[in-house]
């Protein structure tokens, strides 16, 4: 499949953009501050917390925030165990999802957590984070995906 191009400089802080690259979803996802520094606590409830199943991400987004811009997740929404798609929900504790949700995404079909960097909560059926598909900037709001 061919490259797509994404256009950033609408999205503001919160919200989620899709593109598709691949047949695929491809979420784009303007994260907070706030959102950021939660990323770095309670990493023991995830399988993966450093990324370190290669075939999840290329090299660049190998850390914590799993992205090249801290802010800016680009990351693909299909889940990992059997490909549903997850939701997203940024809410912090919400009743449905429980206290220490600091927000990420759920998948209904099994149960499947991700937090904000789509990395995946220990005991859920889900094996792996999210898929960070390649992807580099062009110029500060646009991203070429593939
Ligand atoms: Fe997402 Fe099973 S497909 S939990």
């Amino acid at each position: 499949g061919a490259p797509v191009q994404a256009d950033l400089s609408k999205l503001v802080t919160g919200q989620l953009l899709t593109v598709e690259w691949r047949g695929k979803p491809v979420w784009v996802v303007k994260r907070t501050e706030e959102t950021l520094k939660h990323l770095d606590e309670d990493t023991e409830r995830l399988s993966d917390p450093a990324s370190d199943v290669e075939s999840q991400q290329p090299e660049y987004a190998k850390n914590t925030p799993r992205s090249i811009k801290p802010e800016t997740l680009v990351v693909i929404g299909i889940c990992t165990h059997l490909g549903c798609s997850p939701s997203y929900r940024p809410d912090i504790a919400p009743a449905d999802l429980g206290a220490d949700w600091d927000g990420g995404f759920f998948c209904p079909c099994h149960g499947s957590k991700f937090d904000l960097s789509g990395r995946v909560y220990k005991g859920v059926p889900a094996p792996t984070n999210l898929e960070v598909p390649p992807y580099r900037y062009v110029d500060d709001n646009t991203i070429i995906v593939g």
